[in-house]
């Protein structure tokens, strides 16, 4: 897009991104770092940030859906691509021909994708048992079933038992130690062919709870994207994220003022307002209204009033009039704007903040390595 067109840029600091993998893998020291790139990596751009990913070592990918690894098999040729959501119904031939591995999360996509095997010779996917989270993956009474009927398994190569944690951005919570070991004990019921299978456990936050979380593959998302996987202590990861706004007009305003969309707030002095051209429709939640804070020239500014479809208003009065123009740019996310407390302001984590990011930005990636 044209920027003079845009009402808003989002630049994607690539080279941050990829410092953030290196991060990830030295943390993770002999365990074998993966990439989450589902959701269109988190909203950043898959076809940018894995080919990132890529260039410096990471040959692993986990995306949500069949149509995402498609997508991604066109842009990496050579890559292994895990399907979180599973084997998907109707859709084994594609991923016999897309090359892509299944996490197998019930008895019946282990069944069907051993029945390709007589077609198509052995195949790989990834065994997922559910330590707690209740949600995807074999319980108990699936796990011993399988062990009493190891043939349903036949041609498969498992590639790793994996399990996802619920609770594993609260280091203090008592549910990580429990699935750690409830994990362990379901591996234990496998059948005996694949005791020896390695193992994917941490998330991003998995993956600063110790060495007992690590095992084998790591499957970090938001820590790459400048999440914090570590919300009680500082953030290790380096921002990859700044969204700046356009400045469309300055207003010079009495105190008492209404400011927006049902008068929520009034100005409590003569006050210089900002409106600038970003809205709920580019996925900056209308709950920030009177909420969140910008920045202009690293200098904070509040929001005032509640956020429109395609605009919202900041309170300018104590930023210098060269330094505050119709045009000029206003951080949103990055700079002192930190994503986790924008998320925090918003009610929610930066995932949302993330994946909600919206379509009419002028996209920018920053890539001086590539
Ligand atoms: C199964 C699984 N593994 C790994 C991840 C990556 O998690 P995070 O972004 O917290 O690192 C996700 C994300 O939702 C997931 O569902």
């Amino acid at each position: 897009m044209d920027p003079r067109l845009a009402g808003a840029y989002l630049t994607i600091d690539l080279t941050a991104l990829q410092s953030n993998y290196k991060t990830l893998t030295k943390i993770a020291g002999n365990t074998e770092c993966a990439a989450v790139v589902k959701a269109d990596a988190y909203g950043l751009g898959a076809s940018r940030v894995a080919p990132a990913l890529n260039a410096v070592g990471c040959r692993k990918f986990f995306v949500a859906l069949p149509s995402e690894a498609v997508r991604l098999r066109k842009i990496l040729p050579e890559v292994k691509i895990f399907v979180l959501g599973g084997l998907f119904e109707d859709c084994a031939e594609i991923y016999v021909q897309e090359r892509l591995t299944p996490v197998l999360n019930r008895i019946e996509e282990i069944k069907t994708w051993s029945a390709m095997t007589a077609d198509h010779g052995p195949l790989p996917a990834i065994l997922h048992i559910d330590s707690g989270i209740t949600r995807l993956g074999l319980m108990e009474p699936d796990i011993r079933l399988l062990a009493g009927t190891p043939q349903w398994l036949d041609g498969l190569e498992i590639n790793y038992i994996m399990s996802h944690l619920a609770c594993a951005d609260d280091p203090t919570s008592s549910q990580n130690q429990q699935q750690l070991e409830q994990f362990d004990s379901l591996r234990k019921l496998l059948p005996e062919a694949l005791q020896s299978t390695p193992v994917s456990f941490a998330n991003s936050s998995g993956m600063f709870l110790g060495e007992d979380y690590l095992f084998d593959l790591a499957r970090p998302g938001i820590a790459l994207y400048g999440g914090n996987p570590t919300p009680t202590v500082p953030n290790p990861m380096k921002p990859v994220v700044h969204l700046q706004g356009k400045i469309l007009q300055i207003h010079d305003v009495d105190s008492q003022k209404p400011i927006g969309y049902g008068a929520t707030y009034r100005t409590s002095r003569k006050a210089r307002i900002a409106t600038v051209s970003v809205g709920y429709a580019d996925g900056y939640f209308r709950c920030l209204g009177n909420q969140a804070e910008c920045a202009i020239n690293d200098k904070k500014v509040p929001v005032v009033g509640r956020v429109s479809m395609d605009m919202i208003s900041i309170d300018v009065t104590d930023i210098a009039l060269d330094e505050c123009k119709p045009g000029d740019l206003v951080s949103l996310i990055g700079g002192p704007i930190d994503i986790n407390s924008l998320a925090t302001d918003a009610g929610t984590i930066s995932y949302e903040i993330l994946t909600s990011l919206g379509p009419r930005y002028h996209r920018l990636y920053l890539d001086v390595n590539l």
